[in-house]
């Protein structure tokens, strides 16, 4: 090995890591970038966000292609599956992906050094197959996250796949039964739904996304039930028996009662992630982890080791992907000496169904909880004449603002291309925007944004097109 002294050691290539490890370059440090797969980009660029987008989106369009047409005048004859061309499709998106990072490795001068890495020390990490390198100013930890496990559920990646093994079943399951209803369980669900498979969707809790607000969770699931999807909630899985003909899953109310067994051709296990931190030597270095297994860190991401820091999944706070990369480009900021700070109450959240879900700060049932006084806008898509025109009326746009100060506190969308229109709500609620001067900026017409607008002016009970 040419170098093995750096400033600043990231461990792992996700968007946490990865970014971390660009920022520093560009301010000025000498940075490494450990990362143990073949490719960079960790979890969401190999086997989570970006593949599932481009399933989601392929899939988008074979049912489109085959169901969704003829309402616009189109007749579309013989629509056929070619699922190796679809993974295809997917493994090159995932391929052009990692490479782009390779690349700005390079542009940046960043050294990605290939192998997994073990801190020794503060200042120290040893990389199998590379050697031990130096951090004279950090080591940051940006390990990720990893599949959280189903006791007595035994996951083999054919017929009990976790979301890795769903992003490349060889065909479509003809029952596919997903473990959890949060974010996974109902993209992937969507995906192999979209494309034939019957899916039930079995819950522990008594409502599907449940971090989500209420409303947006009662919505969607009457959308995707109306789609295809059935959902049991309030029911565990307690037992899997893998036979020739598939999967017998024992599964019982939630609260205690009777079991039954539902069959499957496959399950997907999507009941959560959890902090990775295997192999990582932090108890030999005597890095302290919270009750959850997720590494312990201060307001500046500082472990309880003097030069360890930690970013990401495998800290607390949601496991999303920007939110990795906002705390990846702070921390280095702030090594560099600046003021950077991540606001961790504005991190926006999607689900990439169809509808799309998106939101950005509180839910209504959070701000019931506090006691905050509160009043609500919403305007639906049917409304819309840019929807309309798409074919895609369903859900809504809800904005919560303070009941005295009208400030913003929490927007929920349930609607097309939502993922898209969040941006805009979050950078409101960046500037702290109260309702009225959401509704005072002119929205382009016709768009599905102007549903935003007409959600701000009903806080005030002055929608104009509803
Ligand atoms: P999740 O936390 O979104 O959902 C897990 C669901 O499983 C919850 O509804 C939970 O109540 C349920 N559950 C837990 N134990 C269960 C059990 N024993 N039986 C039945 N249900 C059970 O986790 P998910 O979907 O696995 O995703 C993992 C992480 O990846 C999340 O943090 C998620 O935010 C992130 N992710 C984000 C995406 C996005 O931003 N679009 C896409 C995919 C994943």
């Amino acid at each position: 090995m040419a170098e093995s002294t750096f400033d600043v050691v990231v461990v792992g290539g996700g968007p946490g890591g990865y970014v971390c490890a660009i920022r520093a370059a560009q301010l000025g440090f000498k940075v490494a970038c450990v990362e143990k797969r073949p490719a960079l980009g960790g979890t969401c660029l190999n086997v989570g966000c970006i593949p599932s987008k481009a399933l989601l989106a392929a899939s988008e369009k074979f049912e489109e292609a085959a169901h969704g047409l003829a309402k616009f005048g189109i007749k579309v004859g013989g629509v056929e599956l070619d699922l190796p061309g679809m993974l295809a499709h997917k493994d090159k998106v995932v391929k052009d992906n990692t490479g782009g990072i390779e690349f700005l490795f390079k542009k940046n001068k960043v050294t990605w050094l290939k192998g997994a890495g073990t801190i020794t020390s503060g200042t120290t990490v040893e990389v199998e197959g590379v050697g031990t390198v130096t951090a004279s100013k950090a080591i940051v930890i940006a390990t990720g996250s990893e599949v959280t496990p189903l006791p007595g559920i035994t996951i083999d990646e054919k017929k009990i796949v976790s979301s890795t093994g769903a992003l490349e079943l060889p065909e479509v399951p003809k029952r596919l039964v997903v473990i959890g209803g949060g974010v996974i369980g109902l993209e992937l669900g969507s995906v192999w739904g979209r494309l034939g498979a019957q899916v039930t969707v079995i819950e522990y809790l008594d409502r599907i996304l449940p971090t989500m607000d209420g409303e947006i969770s009662k919505q969607s699931q009457r959308i995707f039930a109306k789609q295809g999807m059935t959902f049991k909630l309030g029911a565990k899985v307690t037992g899997a028996t893998v036979g020739d003909a598939g999967v017998a899953l024992t599964v019982e109310p939630a609260a205690g009662g009777a079991a039954e067994t539902i069959e499957a051709d496959v399950v997907l296990v999507a009941i959560g992630r959890r902090a990775f931190t295997q192999g990582l030597g932090l108890d030999t270095v005597g890095v302290e982890l919270d009750n959850r297994g997720r590494v312990k860190i201060g307001k500046h991401f500082e472990t309880n080791v003097p030069g360890i820091y930690a970013i990401g999944d495998v800290v607390e706070g949601p496991m999303l992907a920007h939110k990795a990369e906002e705390e990846g480009v702070a921390l280095a900021e702030q090594l560099a000496g600046q003021k950077s700070h991540v606001n961790h109450d504005l991190v926006p959240g999607v689900v990439y169904t169809w509808p799309e879900v998106a939101a950005v700060g509180k839910t209504e049932e959070e701000l019931k909880a506090a006691g905050i006084a509160y009043r609500t806008g919403k305007f639906p898509f049917t409304a819309n004449g840019r929807a309309r025109a798409g074919g895609n009326t369903d859900g809504f746009v809800k904005i919560l603002a303070d009941a005295t100060t009208d400030t913003v506190l929490g927007v929920h969308l349930l609607g097309p291309n939502v993922s898209e229109m969040i941006g805009e709500l979050v950078l409101a609620m960046e500037f702290s925007a109260s309702s009225e001067d959401i509704a005072r900026t002119c929205h382009a017409h016709p768009t599905l944004s102007e549903a935003v607008k007409e959600a701000a002016l009903a806080v005030d009970g002055r929608p104009l097109h509803i």
